[in-house]
């Protein structure tokens, strides 16, 4: 099919762990559209037209190379493709604000207002704009006002299409999506738009599993997802710590209750903790927004979400250091994993961050292993590279370690040599399990001292 003929013009702001997965499917499935993805990033735009990808997705690679440079395209000439695009989703990063009123809470909407007012400057016809980047709701009534301000006669439809793909399953999620979510005014002109988006993705996705709704509905669906799913992991945690007292196992009893069909079994696994770049920053957003409406009782239960998951990370790194003979200075340990979970490179928010510090901050010399982050581990870490170490392989990670500590639940990690990463430690050995990948009873037996989350550790001291 040549350019001209493509039956819409597709713009796509933002080209990150969402923008660019999500144009990639839209792209593979639909060749009779012209995809565009820009970004105000070079770096990404040019990895993006290269077989090493700028984020790590598994099968991502294949679907871009089946629409690239046919109907997918990347580049840096933001305003020439807003001029021709039909459609632009925006999917700019919406990170926590760190400055100001609001500042560790509500959502930092620099990014996406100057993507407005690029929009705004280079459109010269009607277009539909669609939110895919997690906003407040009420965001599309702001848009809105900015948008209308041209005086150049021209109409623009504000959609919210959130989009719920998880890293590490992203290509999965685009393919076969619980539910797309398509939210618009409800107007003659919003309920057309509405149309043109539901249009696109129903060239794969059944159509029961398309959900329309009003805007706002859709704007909030998105921060209340989130903060459901986190809300499962840090309840299951909070139980994991009464279970380390009681000798209950959180295993059985996430097992238990999750046979029940009204609460269902995934997302119960005790953990360390959640990370990621979503989960933290959209829950304190909706605690921002109630409290904005003075629904401070609202604010207050979400929140704990949040204060829960940080207690998981003290209190494993606490456990850690009481292990170890309450002290870990000068000490060699090795962190197996630094991702926020597995499949993915990603390591924003990963409580290995909050860990590595604090084992620092108690002058243990970290080594940190991870097959797909090490080089965003060293970002996050930049200001105190001169005290941590990072070794690819993991049993080179563990030689001469006093204690192991698997933070990320790589596939990788379970199928170890054991024996033989024991045979390389100082003794006692120690192994802190953060994520319940490991066979406890076999490392027992092997001989080192095991930790797990939620349940009663296995060593070989006698009390
Ligand atoms: N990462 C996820 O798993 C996930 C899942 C669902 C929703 N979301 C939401 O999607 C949005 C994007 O998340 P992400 O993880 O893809 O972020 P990201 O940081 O990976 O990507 C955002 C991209 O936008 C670019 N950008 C910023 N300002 C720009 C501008 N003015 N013009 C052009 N490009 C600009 C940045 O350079 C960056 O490459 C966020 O709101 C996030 O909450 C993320």
């Amino acid at each position: 099919m040549s350019p001209s003929t493509f039956q819409k013009n597709i713009l796509c702001i933002g080209a990150g762990y969402v923008g660019g997965p999500t144009m990639a499917m839209i792209a593979a499935k639909c060749p009779q559209y012209k995809i565009t993805v820009v970004d105000i990033n070079p770096d990404r735009i040019a990895a993006w037209q290269t077989d090493h990808l700028p984020i790590y997705e598994p099968g991502l690679l294949e679907i871009v190379k089946q629409a690239r440079g046919r109907n997918l395209f990347f580049s840096t000439e933001i305003n020439r493709h807003i001029q021709e695009a039909d459609i632009i989703f925006v999917s700019v990063n919406t990170p926590t604000k760190t400055f100001g009123e609001g500042a560790g809470k509500t959502a930092d909407l620099q990014y996406w207002e100057k993507t407005a007012r690029d929009i705004l400057k280079a459109s010269d016809s009607d277009k539909i704009i669609v939110e895919k980047s997690t906003l407040p709701v009420r965001t599309a009534a702001a848009l809105e006002r900015i948008l209308h301000s041209n005086e150049k006669g021209i109409h623009f439809d504000i959609i919210s299409n959130p989009e719920f793909l998880a890293e590490g399953t992203a290509v999965n999620d685009l393919l076969s999506p619980d539910r797309v979510l398509i939210g618009s005014r409800e107007t003659e002109h919003g309920l057309k738009a509405r149309q043109e988006i539901v249009d696109i993705y129903a060239n794969w996705v059944p159509r029961e599993r398309i959900i329309t709704s009003n805007i706002w509905s859709s704007e909030l669906s998105k921060l209340v997802a989130n903060a459901f799913l986190a809300q499962r992991i840090s309840s299951i945690n909070s139980i994991s710590a009464l279970c380390e007292k009681t000798e209950a196992s959180v295993g059985e009893v996430a097992y238990a209750i999750g046979q029940d069909s009204r609460i269902g079994s995934k997302f119960l696994n005790a953990s360390v903790g959640f990370g990621g770049s979503c989960f933290k920053k959209d829950i304190l957003n909706l605690v921002y927004i109630a409290e904005s409406y003075g629904l401070f009782e609202v604010a207050e239960y979400w929140e704990q979400v949040v204060r829960m998951n940080e207690y998981q990370e003290h209190r494993f790194v606490r456990t850690m250091i009481a292990a170890l003979f309450n002290t870990v200075s000068t000490k060699r340990i090795a962190l197996f994993g630094f991702a926020f979970k597995a499949d993915t490179g990603d390591t924003r928010e990963a409580p290995a961050i909050y860990i590595t510090r604090k084992l620092v901050e108690e002058r243990a010399q970290v080594v940190i292993s991870d097959p797909q982050a090490i080089a965003n581990a060293k970002n996050d870490l930049a200001d105190i590279l001169s005290e941590v170490s990072f070794q690819q392989d993991p049993y080179l990670a563990a030689r001469e370690a006093h204690a192991i500590a698997v933070l990320t639940e790589w596939n990788l990690y379970k199928t170890l040599d054991y024996r033989r990463i024991f045979q390389s430690m100082l003794k006692p050995a120690f192994i802190f399990d953060g994520r319940n990948i490991l066979d406890r009873e076999l490392l027992y037996k092997i001989g080192f001292n095991v930790y797990s989350i939620g349940r009663p550790p296995l060593t070989h001291f006698q009390d």
